[in-house]
């Protein structure tokens, strides 16, 4: 529901400057406000800013939504009256700067009236305060941090994000804690800082020429130390736990830096400001939204050659289920909870896309995310393209999603999507009559434009698991029923978690077949991710080739549409074994234990191939280190993958010593003694680890060029690896 009448108590900058992005926003929105400066109100009213002004209890009677812009330590209070005068059903937010001070009085307050206050945090301060200085465009591509709780209501928390959306805000959500834990970090450190160097200069040199030498630096360093200090020193206050924290760590890392200057560890200083300007290096191509793939430096793996392979670990969520769980997720009717969500880029880029078309997703804190569901057609225009970053899954998908809207999007991708095939889903979402167009050849840009679909009975040219879920996704969507033909069995996690939600699919295993009628609704539902069985083939690998190995893999996806690369391994002779077998969310799951024992060649039967298609970089490396040669046909699939993968394999083999032969659709490997040297990976994640994996059996060290992008799909890979036994290093390279 789009609030009519909206309350302001408080009209200070945030609250000035929210009443007049509502009048430019929405026509005839009637705003009152509250607020101790009568000179504020009389000026607002006079320029028509806002249509009354009044006492708290006054302005808030009658109003649907109440937005608290006061000082952060004036809204307990306020929240206390706000119980008595509100009108029934109205909504609750607030804009302070810190959340969990709120905690104790929401949980003290009736839970009807709770489940209508929406704690929020708009990151749009400024050094400048108060009405005079409140401006229409302030929350303009600004993000603003919701913090519901676990029994607000979705339909309040659906209110204010759709108020901050018109206002042209990027909406957030997470926990109280995480928010001020962060906020500490990014906002109030920082100001602090501020104040105390200002002060200091002023206390330490207090003759005025001081202030001469004084150059940009000092005034870029104290610039928000013109903010309110009234207001800070609340802000502080409200904020006391996660700022005191801040600062320990804070005093913690300069008492070290003080010792490295005063101990004459000068390399030790070094690295540290080198370390600190990658990370402002970060942040800034971060905010400017830039593809990595602009980033000034390289990341680059080297890894000594040898090293042991033990232990248990468990490897980040499974890709594919992750993307899947925000997309079903988000178009649910209902609150969904996900458990294991993989934090890898391109699944928070999914994230990201679906909060652009305005879904509200807490998280992802400790792989947990909880995604409020726009339903069936709840989903709204996104306001640019959506950024897909490296990921094919999530480009094909979300045409799916798309090509079924009122609305218009379009789906950019980073250097390396924006080179993959896309016809494969514009062909046949065209003859669902979607309007959808890609690039001349064929590659992203992916513009669809509003479109009625209607259901059609398509054999799918090759066995892809991506084309069936965008075909799936648009069905839903679509007039009657929508058939898929697989040539050969593809991983059916959109099935599985579709049915999930209580969709009604009909499939056939045996014809290859799956079907379903457009209009369906689907309930919000739970979703445990599983370890990612492709990020765990790395390791699986590395134990099948390095002697004495031992490892365990636990709570790995073991679909059966995904265990290629166990069939392949154990047909070379590797020793695999499976415990603690059970189902989670839909999904098969099982700990998977290897032991060393020496590899063979084999010719991979072509009905392996769909089912590790995202494990040839690994198994190759295994076929590398194997006695014999390996063969695998069937598979020109992968020269289309995040690079040419047959021909990077191909390439990195040849540069170790290895005997290859490539074909358009496969690869021969001749096992043999693996060298050294550098491999580019092409900015291609499987490429990267796989390589880094052989290492453990190579003569000398490699060094693995274009690494950064393994971080799509397993952030945290290196640290992994060197748990296990790898003695691999990150080293970021000015080109
Ligand atoms: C995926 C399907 C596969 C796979 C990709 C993930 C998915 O691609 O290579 O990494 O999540 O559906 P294709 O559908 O192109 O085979």
């Amino acid at each position: 529901m789009k609030p009519s009448r909206i309350a302001i108590v408080g009209l200070g900058l945030i609250g000035g400057s929210l009443a007049r992005a509502l009048k430019d926003a929405c026509s005839g929105v009637h705003i009152g406000a509250a607020d101790h400066n009568e000179i504020a109100l009389r000026l607002a009213l006079r320029q028509k800013v806002i249509d009354r002004a009044g006492n708290v209890a006054e302005i808030c009677l009658d109003a649907d939504l109440v937005i608290i812009a006061a000082p952060p330590l004036a809204a307990p209070a306020l929240l206390r009256e706000l119980e008595s005068c509100l009108a029934p059903g109205a909504v609750v937010t607030d804009v302070a700067s810190a959340k969990e001070h709120l905690l104790g009085t929401l949980a003290a307050l009736p839970c009807g009236f709770r489940a209508r206050v929406v704690p929020g945090h708009p990151l749009a301060g400024s050094e400048s305060s108060g009405y005079e200085a409140s401006k229409a465009d302030l929350f303009r591509d600004r993000n603003v941090v919701l913090t519901p709780l676990n029994d607000t209501d979705p339909a309040a928390i659906a209110m204010v994000h759709n108020l901050w959306r018109m206002l042209g805000a990027n909406v957030l959500a997470m926990s109280a804690a995480r928010h001020d834990r962060i906020l500490a970090l990014t906002s109030h450190l920082p100001h602090l800082l501020a104040f105390a160097v200002a002060d200091l200069l002023a206390r330490r040199e207090p003759a005025p020429d001081a202030n001469h030498y004084a150059a940009s630096g000092f005034a870029d360093f104290t610039r928000l130390a013109a903010s309110d200090p009234k207001l800070w020193s609340e802000i502080f206050r409200a904020n006391a736990p996660a700022a005191v924290a801040a600062l320990d760590a804070f005093v913690e890392d300069l008492t070290q830096i003080r010792n490295e200057i005063s101990q004459n560890d000068f390399p030790a200083l070094g690295e540290r400001l080198v370390r600190s300007r990658m990370a402002r290096e970060d942040f800034e191509l971060a905010r400017g939204g830039a593809a990595r793939s602009h980033s000034a430096r390289e990341q680059c793996f080297t890894v000594r050659p040898g090293g042991t392979i033990s232990g248990r670990i468990r490897v980040p969520g499974d890709k594919s289920i992750s993307h899947r769980a925000v997309i079903l997720g988000s178009i649910a009717k209902g609150v969904t909870r996900v458990g294991g969500f993989l934090e890898g880029e391109d699944a928070l880029n999914t994230l990201a896309a679906f909060r652009e078309l305005g879904v509200t997703i807490a998280g992802p804190e400790n792989g947990d995310l909880k995604i409020y569901g726009a339903g069936a057609s709840g989903l709204q225009a996104p306001r640019r393209p959506l950024y897909m970053g490296n990921s094919g899954t999530a480009m094909r998908l979300l045409a799916g999603v798309l090509a079924g809207q009122d609305f218009a999007g379009e789906l950019v991708g980073d250097d390396s999507l924006s080179g993959r095939p896309m016809k494969r889903i514009v062909e046949p979402l065209s003859a669902m009559g979607a309007h959808i167009h890609a690039g001349p050849d064929g590659c992203p840009p992916v513009r669809i434009d509003r479109g009625r679909l209607r259901g059609i009975d398509y054999v799918m040219p090759v066995a892809s698991a991506q084309v069936k879920s965008c075909l799936l996704l648009a069905g839903l969507h679509a007039d009657g029923v929508t058939t898929i033909r697989e040539p050969a069995p593809c991983r059916d996690h959109t099935e599985r978690m579709l049915r999930g939600f209580g969709v009604v699919l009909e499939s056939s295993a045996e014809h290859g077949t799956v079907s379903i009628r457009g209009g369906q609704e689907l309930r919000a539902n739970a979703i445990e991710v599983p370890g990612d069985i492709s990020s765990a083939a790395f390791f699986m690998v590395a134990a099948a080739i390095t002697p004495g190995a031992e490892l365990t893999l636990e709570q790995v996806g073991v679909n059966p549409t995904r265990t290629g690369v166990i069939n392949i391994l154990r047909q070379m002779g590797a020793d695999i074994r499976r415990s603690n077998e059970r189902e989670s969310g839909g999904e098969p799951v099982a700990d998977l234990h290897l032991r060393y024992r020496p590899l063979h060649g084999v010719d991979i039967d072509r009905d392996q191939v769909a089912l590790a298609i995202d494990e040839f970089p690994a198994l190759l490396i295994a076929a590398a280190c194997a006695e014999g040669e390996t063969r695998v046909r069937g598979a020109e699939e992968l020269r289309v993958k995040e690079s040419d993968r047959i021909d990077a394999m191909a390439q990195g083999l040849s540069v170790l010593g290895i005997e290859n032969e490539t074909w358009s659709d496969g690869i021969r490997v001749c096992g043999g003694e693996l060298g050294g040297g550098v491999i580019d990976s092409r900015g291609d994640h499987r490429i990267a680890m796989a390589f880094a994996v052989a290492a453990l059996r190579c003569r000398d060290a490699l060094t693995i060029r274009d690494c950064a992008n393994v971080a799509t799909s397993f952030p945290g890979f290196a640290a992994l690896a060197r748990q296990s036994g790898l003695d691999i290093t990150e080293v970021n390279a000015n080109p």
